[in-house]
């Protein structure tokens, strides 16, 4: 069994609250990690916790917008008093499917406050003190849509080829001070936003996939856990969760 070194360990997530989110809490949770789960939706985010953790001493919900500058510094103080911050994973993300007729100027803006500029300033935030202690390791949450085109991808798709990118530089600059910075780029995941496509279109999306099936959540989980473990030779890379959907 691999040895993640995570007991003990804090990790902060983003986007914590639902989907995939919550398959990284449970997932670092049973590694035995700390967690501060950050999230908009405070309801959803305390009824994780409270049922990973009913005695609050492992999971520290934290409200925060990801769009609001200001919320993300907030949010990262009540974080840092409470533990320093060993692993950083970019998972939350605002998704839009609305092609180049359809997309106002504020849909963009807040695609790539979320998707990008909040994973700019918390890694940049988290990082500072990562860089200090010498250990750090960031997972970024990307995605196929950000490898391939598809009509309606403009923005989410091209905000996720952007944190490709992010991962690409961040972990160049990082390197030296003992920070990994690594993407996960998975297909469709089973979330109840993926299902709610319905049953025909989920069947023609899964005919596209060569293992046949979508990904779980914890499947998706578990290689940001492996990114996140102490011994880890890979930075600066994409790990492909999509099924065969793109071999590269
Ligand atoms: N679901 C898929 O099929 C799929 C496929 C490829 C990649 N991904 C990526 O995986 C990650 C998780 O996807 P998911 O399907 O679980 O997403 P989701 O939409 O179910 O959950 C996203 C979470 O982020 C939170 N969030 C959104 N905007 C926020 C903001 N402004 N401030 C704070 N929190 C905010 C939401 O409240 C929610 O809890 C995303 O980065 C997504 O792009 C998902």
């Amino acid at each position: 069994m691999l040895d993640t070194g995570l007991a003990g360990r804090t990790v902060l997530i983003t986007g914590s609250a639902q989907g995939l989110g919550a398959a990284l809490v449970r997932a670092f949770h049973a590694e035995g990690a700390y967690i501060a789960a950050l999230d908009i939706d405070d309801a959803a985010n305390r009824a994780l916790a409270t049922g990973l953790d009913p005695d609050g001493e492992r999971i520290l919900p934290v409200r925060a917008d990801l769009r609001d500058p200001g919320a993300i510094d907030a949010a990262y103080a009540t974080v840092r008093a409470w533990r320093p911050v060993d692993v950083l994973v970019n998972n939350a993300a605002r998704p839009l499917a609305k092609t180049l007729w359809e997309i106002t100027p504020e849909e963009w803006d807040e695609v790539f406050a979320v998707n990008l500029r909040a994973v700019f300033l918390l890694t940049r935030a988290v990082a500072a003190d990562m860089r200090e202690r010498g250990f750090g390791r960031i997972v970024n949450m990307a995605s196929l849509a950000g490898q391939t085109p598809r009509p309606t991808g403009a923005a989410y798709g091209t905000s996720k080829a952007g944190l490709i990118s992010l991962t690409r530089v961040f972990a160049a600059e990082l390197a030296a001070y003992g920070v990994t910075v690594n993407a996960v780029a998975p297909a469709m995941i089973d979330t109840p936003m993926v299902r709610s496509v319905g049953p025909d279109a989920l069947a023609e999306l899964v005919a596209q996939v060569p293992l046949g099936r979508i990904a779980t959540p914890e499947e998706v989980a578990r290689v940001a856990v492996f990114l996140a473990s102490r011994e880890t030779f890979a930075t600066g890379a994409t790990y492909d969760v999509n099924g065969g959907t793109l071999m590269r």
